[in-house]
């Protein structure tokens, strides 16, 4: 059986989901699921596997068995707004900017997918979840009781991603940041595994100018039944 006590809640890098859906989870009491974290910690592994995407565009396979044959060795645990990988937390790791120019190709691996949503699943099997990502409505959990598409305009996203740089003391130029975000909507939307898409009967919510706690009001009252997908 699909997991159905899910708030599916999709959209593109910076649209400010991972804040309100943790948010959001604590306020309901659900499990939350920053699947972007799983696939920023598998491209991580690859890095050090020496199997990233970038390392192995030349072999054969394209590296194919040996990021299956890392994939299978990789433990992830979750717990609200940190992961580990291997025992090891690697909430600050997985941020990186060697990771973010390889996860978009890694998040496009069906075989890495695959894996992922499995793992999301079995998540959900053992309670709600607030679960947070690009095809979480679509492909993961396409029988959610609740779907969310949260949206910004891009140069609010890039806005919002530098000032996360800065609080981990980078300083990157906001039109970098957009370039990136821009390649990274990109390659998100045009993939053929599991494209980020807009879900049929998904509230649309732009929260472009919008406080946190606005945006986290209006997803309460959708999953509280005061609003509707319309
Ligand atoms: O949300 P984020 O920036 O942490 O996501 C990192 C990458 O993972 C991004 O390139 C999109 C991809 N991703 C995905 O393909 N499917 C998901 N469910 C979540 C993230």
């Amino acid at each position: 059986m699909a997991p159905t006590d899910v708030v599916a809640i999709d959209g593109p890098s910076g649209a400010g989901k991972s804040t309100v859906a943790r948010l959001l989870a604590q306020r309901l009491g659900f499990a939350f699921l920053d699947t972007g974290a799983m696939y920023r910690a598998i491209t991580l592994h690859f890095l050090r596997h020496g199997c990233a995407p970038a390392m192995v565009a030349g072999e054969s396979d394209r590296g194919e068995a040996r990021m299956r044959a890392a994939l299978a060795t990789a433990s992830l645990e979750l717990a609200p707004g940190r992961i580990a990988l291997d025992g090891v937390d690697v909430s600050a790791d997985i941020r990186t900017r060697d990771v973010e120019a390889q996860v978009s190709a890694v998040a496009a691996l069906p075989f890495v997918r695959a894996a992922m949503g499995d793992l999301q699943r079995q998540v959900a099997r053992s309670g709600p979840v607030v679960a947070e990502g690009r095809d979480m409505g679509s492909v993961v959990f396409p029988s959610a009781r609740w779907k969310v598409y949260l949206d910004a305009a891009p140069e609010e996203r890039a806005r919002r991603r530098c000032q996360d740089f800065a609080r981990q003391g980078r300083q990157v130029s906001e039109a970098d940041v957009l370039a990136e975000i821009l390649q990274r909507d990109r390659l998100d939307s045009t993939r053929a595994a599991a494209p980020l898409v807009r879900s049929a009967g998904a509230l649309y919510l732009d929260s472009t100018g919008l406080p946190t706690e606005t945006v986290l009001g209006r997803l309460l009252a959708f999953v509280r039944g005061e609003a509707d997908g319309a």
